[in-house]
């Protein structure tokens, strides 16, 4: 579920009409339904509420700074990937105890500040990181929480471009080194190495390949518990899918129903805590993209529409062949109905597509356009190629909406450069 929904003819994001938004910010931009959001948070925190998990949203999905403040008031964790993703959660107030940074490369530097702030816990991918962070604690007279990231080799069924969890994956370690790694503890004086760590995929729509890796991991668990090992945390990752087109993805409800049995003889939220780090169930549906049609022409083979974002606004339909559905946000302008329409943007690329061989209701020149379920992995990937500027991200709370982030001028696509007279 989602507020973004026709009132009448009109597309609005939770009361707002769209229309208006774009009247007043002008066009692409991104739309996000502050509330939307929080009850994806609050259904994952609900349905979990009986073992009080760690929630930490996982902010590479999303990380507009208004958006994690909000999830953040709500309770939410932060899962961070890069020093930058620390500075922003920082910036947001997030309790440094409600952090855990996952990145097969962290530098040192990013390692001593994560640290050096008290983040509850690295998700560690190899042994020489171990190593790092265990001299970097060491330097700060710290022992530092680390969980290890463990391989289960399961198939999660989705794009493999977004699989992590098979051996062919740069991720995480398999069963045997990990448990090498837990029997050598003593190496790591200035680490607990207190949790195991996995994320098998995104965008996962049922329970099974969940299931099998956790399986794995406490069975994986006990074994190290058997050896004296404590181990005070299970982190199962994100990955749950959302609805973007057909997809029958499972409910928060139906995925704890199905993997709380699970842990049934662990003490779940006391002797084994279980965190979790939902990225696009909670953002993905959150958000659209809002972008005008300019023009559309008809080839020999093709009838194209073209519109004024592009793959470097969105990027998903080019890299992942994701699908998107598109929506008039005024409804009923068109009487006919295009069957085989590329919605396309601006870029000079021939991958620089929305949408391929789309059914879409006939538009014309001004019409204005919702991508929809762009709330993950939208903004968040977009770039300047071709010099364009990164479009604005507005968030909408009840009956008002807020430009969170300002739409870059041209001024911002230079800022950082300088012509080098010494060579021209
Ligand atoms: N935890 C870790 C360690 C991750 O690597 C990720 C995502 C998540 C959590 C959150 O996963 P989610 O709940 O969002 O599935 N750009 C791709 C998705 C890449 C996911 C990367 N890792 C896309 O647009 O589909």
């Amino acid at each position: 579920m989602h507020r973004f929904l026709f009132k009448g003819k009109e597309l609005h994001c939770e009361s707002v009409p769209v229309s208006r938004i774009a009247k007043s910010v002008g066009t692409p931009f991104y739309l996000y339904s502050i509330q939307t959001f929080l009850d994806h948070f609050l259904k994952l925190k609900k349905a979990f509420a009986s073992v009080e998990p760690l929630i930490c949203f996982s902010m590479k999905a999303n990380s507009n700074l208004t958006v994690l403040k909000a999830l953040v008031n709500q309770g939410s964790g932060l899962d961070i990937v890069s020093g930058g993703e620390l500075h922003k959660a920082r910036k947001v107030g997030v309790d440094p105890k409600k952090i855990v940074f996952a990145s097969v490369g962290k530098t040192e530097t990013e390692i001593e500040e994560a640290v050096r702030c008290g983040i509850l816990m690295f998700n560690v991918e190899s042994s020489q990181e171990l190593d790092v962070i265990n001299k970097v604690a060491f330097r700060l007279k710290k022992i530092q929480k680390v969980a290890i990231r463990l391989n289960p080799d399961v198939k999660s069924g989705t794009h493999q471009y977004i699989t992590t969890g098979t051996k062919q994956n740069k991720f995480g370690l398999d069963i045997g080194t990990v448990y090498k790694l837990f029997m050598e503890s003593y190496r790591y004086p200035h680490l607990r190495l207190a949790g195991v760590h996995m994320h098998i995929g995104s965008q996962i729509t049922n329970s099974k390949p969940f299931i099998e890796a956790i399986r794995k991991a406490l069975a994986f668990i006990d074994s190290v518990r058997f050896s004296g090992n404590p181990v005070e945390y299970l982190n199962i990752g994100g990955g749950l899918g959302i609805i973007y087109s057909n997809e029958k993805p499972q409910s928060a409800q139906d995925f704890a129903e199905a993997i709380l049995p699970l842990f049934k003889k662990y003490n779940l939220g006391k002797d084994l805590k279980l965190v979790l780090e939902p990225g696009r169930f909670v953002s993905g549906n959150s958000g659209i993209l809002v972008t005008k049609v300019l023009y559309h022409k008809t080839t020999p083979t093709k009838l194209f529409v073209i519109v004024d974002g592009g793959m470097n606004d969105l990027i998903r339909p080019s890299f992942y062949g994701a699908h998107h559905e598109i929506v008039p946000i005024i409804k009923g302008r068109g009487k006919t109905v295009y069957r085989h329409v590329d919605v396309v943007g601006p870029i000079c690329e021939s991958g620089d597509f929305l949408a391929k061989d789309r059914k879409l209701a006939a538009v014309s020149e001004g019409d204005l356009l919702a991508v929809m379920s762009c709330g993950a992995y939208g903004s968040v990937m977009s770039s300047n190629y071709n010099s364009r500027p990164r479009v604005p991200e507005v968030v909408v709370k009840g009956g008002r909406f807020f430009i969170a982030r300002r739409r870059e001028n041209r001024d911002d696509l230079t800022r950082l450069e300088r012509i080098v007279k010494e060579v021209v």
